[in-house]
Protein backbone atom coordinates (compact mmCIF):
# COMPACT_ATOMS: atom_id res chain seq x y z
CA UNK A 1 0.00 0.00 0.00
CA UNK A 2 1.37 3.11 -0.76
CA UNK A 3 2.17 5.91 1.33
CA UNK A 4 2.09 9.02 -0.98
CA UNK A 5 -0.87 11.47 0.06
CA UNK A 6 -2.04 13.04 -2.77
CA UNK A 7 -3.96 16.80 -1.64
CA UNK A 8 -7.14 17.72 -3.80
CA UNK A 9 -6.69 21.44 -3.09
CA UNK A 10 -8.91 22.63 -6.42
CA UNK A 11 -11.66 24.52 -5.49
CA UNK A 12 -13.88 22.50 -8.84
CA UNK A 13 -15.45 18.79 -7.64
CA UNK A 14 -14.99 18.33 -11.83
CA UNK A 15 -10.94 18.36 -10.88
CA UNK A 16 -10.88 16.74 -7.90
CA UNK A 17 -12.55 14.07 -9.48
CA UNK A 18 -10.10 14.19 -13.04
CA UNK A 19 -7.44 14.08 -10.31
CA UNK A 20 -8.55 10.75 -8.30
CA UNK A 21 -9.74 8.89 -11.81
CA UNK A 22 -5.72 9.59 -13.17
CA UNK A 23 -4.38 8.94 -9.89
CA UNK A 24 -6.35 6.07 -8.13
CA UNK A 25 -4.09 3.32 -10.15
CA UNK A 26 -1.44 4.33 -7.73
CA UNK A 27 -3.10 3.25 -5.14
CA UNK A 28 -2.02 6.55 -3.21
CA UNK A 29 -3.91 8.59 -0.41
CA UNK A 30 -6.31 11.65 -1.46
CA UNK A 31 -5.98 14.47 1.10
CA UNK A 32 -9.78 16.30 1.29
CA UNK A 33 -8.96 19.48 3.23
CA UNK A 34 -11.08 22.04 4.65
CA UNK A 35 -11.82 23.74 0.70
CA UNK A 36 -13.43 20.17 -0.46
CA UNK A 37 -14.99 19.19 2.70
CA UNK A 38 -17.07 22.59 2.99
CA UNK A 39 -17.41 23.12 -0.58
CA UNK A 40 -18.30 19.53 -1.81
CA UNK A 41 -17.59 17.67 1.17
CA UNK A 42 -20.71 14.86 -0.03
CA UNK A 43 -19.80 14.86 -3.76
CA UNK A 44 -16.07 14.49 -3.21
CA UNK A 45 -16.59 11.16 -0.51
CA UNK A 46 -19.46 10.01 -2.56
CA UNK A 47 -16.49 10.27 -5.67
CA UNK A 48 -13.58 8.32 -3.34
CA UNK A 49 -16.21 5.51 -2.69
CA UNK A 50 -17.40 5.00 -5.73
CA UNK A 51 -13.66 4.47 -6.96
CA UNK A 52 -12.70 3.30 -4.12
CA UNK A 53 -9.76 4.90 -3.13
CA UNK A 54 -8.43 5.27 0.37
CA UNK A 55 -8.90 9.13 1.58
CA UNK A 56 -6.93 11.63 4.16
CA UNK A 57 -9.96 13.60 5.84
CA UNK A 58 -8.06 16.73 7.03
CA UNK A 59 -10.84 17.92 9.08
CA UNK A 60 -8.29 19.19 11.84
CA UNK A 61 -11.13 18.96 14.45
CA UNK A 62 -10.43 21.20 17.08
CA UNK A 63 -13.77 21.81 19.92
CA UNK A 64 -15.34 20.42 22.88
CA UNK A 65 -14.74 16.59 23.26
CA UNK A 66 -18.80 15.69 22.62
CA UNK A 67 -18.51 18.09 19.70
CA UNK A 68 -15.31 16.07 18.15
CA UNK A 69 -16.65 12.98 19.23
CA UNK A 70 -19.66 13.66 17.31
CA UNK A 71 -18.03 15.52 14.15
CA UNK A 72 -15.51 11.55 13.97
CA UNK A 73 -18.54 9.74 13.75
CA UNK A 74 -20.04 11.78 11.24
CA UNK A 75 -16.77 11.37 8.90
CA UNK A 76 -15.86 7.42 10.09
CA UNK A 77 -16.83 5.00 6.66
CA UNK A 78 -15.25 2.22 5.23
CA UNK A 79 -12.88 4.58 3.11
CA UNK A 80 -11.98 6.77 5.96
CA UNK A 81 -7.64 6.23 6.64
CA UNK A 82 -6.70 8.96 8.28
CA UNK A 83 -8.11 11.71 10.30
CA UNK A 84 -6.79 14.81 11.99
CA UNK A 85 -7.29 16.91 15.01
CA UNK A 86 -5.99 19.50 16.43
CA UNK A 87 -3.43 18.08 19.34
CA UNK A 88 -4.19 21.55 21.36
CA UNK A 89 -7.22 20.92 21.92
CA UNK A 90 -6.09 18.69 24.44
CA UNK A 91 -5.52 15.22 26.18
CA UNK A 92 -9.50 14.77 26.55
CA UNK A 93 -10.78 15.70 23.29
CA UNK A 94 -7.88 14.11 20.99
CA UNK A 95 -9.16 10.58 23.31
CA UNK A 96 -12.84 11.07 22.54
CA UNK A 97 -11.84 11.57 18.96
CA UNK A 98 -9.92 8.15 18.87
CA UNK A 99 -12.43 6.13 21.11
CA UNK A 100 -15.76 7.86 18.57
CA UNK A 101 -13.83 6.70 15.80
CA UNK A 102 -12.99 3.34 17.21
CA UNK A 103 -16.49 2.76 18.45
CA UNK A 104 -17.88 4.33 14.95
CA UNK A 105 -16.02 1.69 13.04
CA UNK A 106 -16.70 -1.11 15.18
CA UNK A 107 -20.39 -0.10 14.20
CA UNK A 108 -19.70 0.18 10.34
CA UNK A 109 -18.04 -3.11 10.73
CA UNK A 110 -15.10 -1.55 9.19
CA UNK A 111 -11.41 -0.61 10.20
CA UNK A 112 -11.03 2.60 12.30
CA UNK A 113 -9.31 5.83 10.37
CA UNK A 114 -5.74 6.44 12.10
CA UNK A 115 -6.40 9.81 14.10
CA UNK A 116 -3.38 11.78 13.91
CA UNK A 117 -2.73 15.34 15.42
CA UNK A 118 -1.65 18.68 14.18
CA UNK A 119 0.69 19.74 16.97
CA UNK A 120 1.60 23.86 15.95
CA UNK A 121 0.86 25.18 12.42
CA UNK A 122 3.67 26.06 10.26
CA UNK A 123 2.21 29.15 9.82
CA UNK A 124 2.65 29.84 13.64
CA UNK A 125 5.58 32.05 13.88
CA UNK A 126 8.26 31.66 17.32
CA UNK A 127 7.37 35.06 18.12
CA UNK A 128 3.67 34.22 18.04
CA UNK A 129 3.84 31.78 20.68
CA UNK A 130 3.86 34.13 23.32
CA UNK A 131 1.16 36.24 22.53
CA UNK A 132 -0.56 32.70 22.85
CA UNK A 133 0.07 32.01 26.04
CA UNK A 134 2.26 29.24 25.15
CA UNK A 135 5.74 28.94 27.05
CA UNK A 136 8.79 28.09 25.29
CA UNK A 137 10.26 27.90 21.74
CA UNK A 138 8.59 26.07 18.88
CA UNK A 139 10.48 22.68 19.01
CA UNK A 140 9.68 22.17 22.64
CA UNK A 141 6.36 22.96 22.28
CA UNK A 142 5.83 20.35 19.09
CA UNK A 143 7.42 17.81 21.29
CA UNK A 144 4.99 18.48 24.36
CA UNK A 145 1.65 18.64 21.65
CA UNK A 146 2.91 15.20 20.25
CA UNK A 147 3.63 13.35 23.51
CA UNK A 148 -0.05 14.69 24.60
CA UNK A 149 -0.85 13.05 21.64
CA UNK A 150 0.76 10.00 21.97
CA UNK A 151 -0.57 9.86 25.30
CA UNK A 152 -4.41 10.19 24.17
CA UNK A 153 -4.03 7.05 21.65
CA UNK A 154 -3.19 8.84 18.13
CA UNK A 155 -1.54 7.36 15.94
CA UNK A 156 0.96 9.86 15.01
CA UNK A 157 1.10 13.80 14.20
CA UNK A 158 1.84 16.02 10.93
CA UNK A 159 4.81 17.50 10.87
CA UNK A 160 7.75 18.64 8.59
CA UNK A 161 10.62 15.75 7.87
CA UNK A 162 12.55 17.91 9.60
CA UNK A 163 11.24 17.06 13.05
CA UNK A 164 10.28 13.72 11.99
CA UNK A 165 14.01 12.40 12.88
CA UNK A 166 13.46 13.83 16.22
CA UNK A 167 10.05 12.46 16.53
CA UNK A 168 11.44 8.74 16.64
CA UNK A 169 14.54 9.15 18.42
CA UNK A 170 11.39 10.35 21.64
CA UNK A 171 8.43 8.52 20.82
CA UNK A 172 9.56 5.66 18.34
CA UNK A 173 9.24 3.71 15.12
CA UNK A 174 5.43 3.19 16.08
CA UNK A 175 4.42 6.92 16.43
CA UNK A 176 3.56 7.54 13.04
CA UNK A 177 4.82 11.02 11.00
CA UNK A 178 3.19 12.60 8.14
CA UNK A 179 5.00 15.23 6.46
CA UNK A 180 4.15 17.95 4.05
CA UNK A 181 6.22 20.14 2.34
CA UNK A 182 7.85 17.83 0.04
CA UNK A 183 8.91 18.99 -3.04
CA UNK A 184 10.77 16.66 -5.85
CA UNK A 185 14.34 18.34 -6.60
CA UNK A 186 14.35 20.97 -9.25
CA UNK A 187 10.69 21.87 -8.62
CA UNK A 188 9.22 25.13 -7.69
CA UNK A 189 8.70 25.37 -4.29
CA UNK A 190 5.80 27.60 -4.29
CA UNK A 191 4.72 28.97 -0.78
CA UNK A 192 6.61 26.34 1.03
CA UNK A 193 9.66 27.74 2.94
CA UNK A 194 11.07 24.29 4.36
CA UNK A 195 10.64 22.05 1.82
CA UNK A 196 12.47 18.19 1.71
CA UNK A 197 12.57 15.48 -1.29
CA UNK A 198 10.68 12.52 -1.02
CA UNK A 199 13.56 10.35 -0.80
CA UNK A 200 15.02 12.80 2.06
CA UNK A 201 11.59 12.39 4.05
CA UNK A 202 12.18 8.49 3.70
CA UNK A 203 15.28 8.45 5.04
CA UNK A 204 13.99 11.08 8.04
CA UNK A 205 11.44 8.75 9.28
CA UNK A 206 8.39 9.86 7.25
CA UNK A 207 5.58 7.29 7.47
CA UNK A 208 3.14 9.31 5.13
CA UNK A 209 4.47 12.22 2.64
CA UNK A 210 1.96 14.70 1.89
CA UNK A 211 2.38 16.00 -1.90
CA UNK A 212 0.13 18.62 -3.41
CA UNK A 213 0.65 21.08 -6.42
CA UNK A 214 4.27 19.27 -7.49
CA UNK A 215 1.78 16.61 -8.83
CA UNK A 216 -1.83 18.31 -8.79
CA UNK A 217 -0.03 20.86 -11.01
CA UNK A 218 1.80 18.94 -13.21
CA UNK A 219 1.23 18.95 -17.01
CA UNK A 220 1.00 14.93 -16.27
CA UNK A 221 -0.16 14.40 -13.19
CA UNK A 222 0.16 10.21 -13.08
CA UNK A 223 3.88 10.92 -14.61
CA UNK A 224 4.69 13.17 -11.40
CA UNK A 225 3.52 11.15 -9.08
CA UNK A 226 5.33 7.90 -10.63
CA UNK A 227 8.26 9.65 -10.51
CA UNK A 228 7.50 10.42 -6.98
CA UNK A 229 6.93 7.05 -5.89
CA UNK A 230 10.10 5.76 -7.48
CA UNK A 231 11.99 8.04 -5.12
CA UNK A 232 10.05 7.08 -2.25
CA UNK A 233 10.83 3.19 -2.97
CA UNK A 234 14.31 3.92 -3.95
CA UNK A 235 15.25 4.82 -0.54
CA UNK A 236 12.40 2.37 1.41
CA UNK A 237 13.52 -0.58 3.26
O1 LIG B 1 0.90 21.82 -2.72
P1 LIG B 1 1.64 21.35 -1.52
O2 LIG B 1 2.48 20.12 -1.78
O3 LIG B 1 2.44 22.45 -0.85
O4 LIG B 1 0.49 20.90 -0.52
C1 LIG B 1 0.77 20.49 0.79
C2 LIG B 1 -0.48 20.18 1.52
O5 LIG B 1 -0.17 19.94 2.88
C3 LIG B 1 -1.52 21.29 1.54
O6 LIG B 1 -2.81 20.66 1.54
C4 LIG B 1 -1.29 22.01 2.84
O7 LIG B 1 -2.45 22.59 3.36
C5 LIG B 1 -0.83 20.86 3.74
N1 LIG B 1 -0.01 21.26 4.87
C6 LIG B 1 1.18 21.95 4.75
N2 LIG B 1 1.93 22.25 5.85
C7 LIG B 1 1.49 21.90 7.06
C8 LIG B 1 0.29 21.21 7.20
C9 LIG B 1 -0.45 20.90 6.07
O8 LIG B 1 1.61 22.27 3.66
N3 LIG B 1 2.24 22.16 8.11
Amino acid sequence: MSRLIVALDVPQPERAEALIDALYELDPIFKIGLEALFGYGERILAACAARDVRTFLDAKLHDIPRTVAAAMRALVRPNAHIVTVHAQGGHEMMRAAVEAAQARAAELGTTAPLVFAVTLLTSIAPEDLNELGLRGGTGENVTRLAALARDAGCAGVVCSAHEARDLKHFFGEDFLALTPGIRPRGEAHGDQKRVTTPADAVAAGADYLVVGRPITEAPDPLAAARAILDEMRGVAV
